[in-house]
């Protein structure tokens, strides 16, 4: 097999053959195929697409360029994969409460992305938490805790880390077959039996409108299911932070205070939306809306923190977490608030500009190579269609220094608007695909 021939197929809108795309796959992995062919291929996608026979053979080479774990247990493994937005904590809450409803989740996370925050470094706020874990370990974690939430290991879809480095550099992470073959090979390379997409949608989210939004949700559920994985996405709202923290360890807080049944809202919301879903179609219950209950009970009960507890715990981090875990949590040297401008209706969050305020308070990373601070962020961000008296604080922020405050101070003013009027509010979930 040649790449250039494969690469001339996509350029001159010719089907590929399957085969072609193994060996492809296979090539990104084990360096045959150079960074210029990688570079050339994904362009050619990117501009000429594959069709969906062809994403789903991309998919299914790109998963099995490396292990592909098989799972011999006596309950469906599940999991759930989010495109990434601000404030969204939902799998540090989902995990544990499906662990409880009776589902094994093995789940393989990813690191802040732009201006999104990631699941592992979030986790990796709590002391000694590990998110490296062999699959030896892992295997024996989701037997113990029924859950766990890792970074893929350098043996799980290589293809993608080779290709979406290079996709990185090449203006092409913007194809919908690259991205769907990005994601679910990463995802069906942890052996699912079922798994819920959380699409989302408005200022804070990478896709900006529904046409688009709906668009990469069916992709990826038609992709999902050709592959032999049950899968079925919402597409839900994105305009504004889904927990009222941003941030790493605050986002650890704003997760255990709902853990804990000291705060509901949104992120509750969509979390026992999403559990519904998935517990529904794995045959856990008999309905979506039994399944939601099924999470909001496991939760208000306090059975989900204990299965957190349990994950922590075997993760690494402290034993007594969830017991006490305010005392755990970083903090940061300077916390202030940020006065209201004046007097208005919240009506506005341009959630992509809070997500970077994060970053550059040192809460995500500008380049690869940058350590994140697990203290720093945002926090009682007052959600859309609140009325503010002009000096009323709009939101907390945790700075390591004053320098950093005051420009995080401009950013987050800067990502408002006020109205005089009441704005109409989106609904939580748009969409329910597949
Ligand atoms: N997340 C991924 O894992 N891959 C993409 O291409 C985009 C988002």
């Amino acid at each position: 097999m040649d790449a250039r021939a494969l690469i001339a197929r996509v350029r001159d809108r010719q089907p590929v053959d399957a085969q072609d795309l193994i060996w492809f796959a296979a090539g990104l992995a084990d360096h045959a195929v150079t960074d210029a062919q990688a570079g050339a291929f994904a362009m050619a996608v990117l501009l000429n697409g594959l069709g969906e026979d062809g994403r789903v053979a991309l998919t299914r080479a790109m998963r099995d360029s490396g292990d592909v774990l098989r799972w011999d247990l006596d309950r469906p493994v599940l999991d759930k994969h989010s495109t990434g937005g601000v404030g969204d904590c939902v799998s540090l809450i989902l995990a544990p409460a499906l662990a409880v409803c009776g589902a094994y989740v093995p789940m393989i996370s990813g690191r802040g992305l732009g201006h999104t925050g990631g699941t592992l470094d979030k986790l990796e706020a709590i002391p000694g938490f590990q998110t490296a874990i062999e699959e030896d370990r892992l295997r024996d974690i989701i037997r113990r805790a029924g859950c766990a939430i890792v970074s893929a290991s350098a043996r799980i879809a290589p293809a993608d880390k080779r290709l979406y480095a290079i996709r990185d550099v090449t203006a092409t992470v913007e194809s919908l077959d690259l991205i769907t073959a990005s994601i679910l090979s990463k995802k069906l390379a942890a052996g699912l039996e079922g798994l819920v997409l959380d699409v989302k949608i408005g200022t804070g989210a990478f896709m900006k409108s529904a046409d688009d939004a709906r668009a990469l949700a069916q992709a990826l559920v038609d992709t999902a299911n050709a592959a032999g994985c049950p899968t079925t996405a919402l597409i839900t709202d994105m305009n504004q932070p889904l927990a009222p923290d941003l941030g790493n360890a605050l986002e650890v807080a704003s997760s255990m205070r709902v853990l804990t049944g000291q705060d509901q809202g949104r992120l509750l919301e969509i979390t026992a939306a999403l559990g519904g879903v998935l517990l529904a179609n794995a045959g856990l219950t008999d309905s979506v809306g039994q399944g939601a209950q099924a999470i909001l009970d496991c939760i208000s009960d306090g059975s989900a923190a204990e299965a957190f507890g349990r994950m922590v715990a075997e993760q690494g981090g402290p034993v007594q977490f969830v017991d006490s875990w305010s005392r755990f949590l970083p903090e940061a040297p300077v916390i202030r608030e940020i006065p209201a401008p004046a007097s208005g209706y919240v009506a506005g969050w341009n959630g992509h500009a809070l997500g970077l305020c994060v970053v550059d308070l040192g809460g995500g990373r500008h380049v690869e190579t940058d350590t994140v601070d697990p203290a720093v962020g945002l926090s009682e961000v007052v959600p859309l269609g609140t009325w503010v008296e002009k000096g009323q604080p709009l939101a907390r922020i945790h700075a390591a220094r004053e320098a950093a405050a005051d420009r995080a101070d401009e950013q987050v003013r800067a990502a408002l608007t006020l109205s005089d009027t009441a704005p109409e509010l989106p609904p939580l979930i748009h969409e329910r695909i597949g």
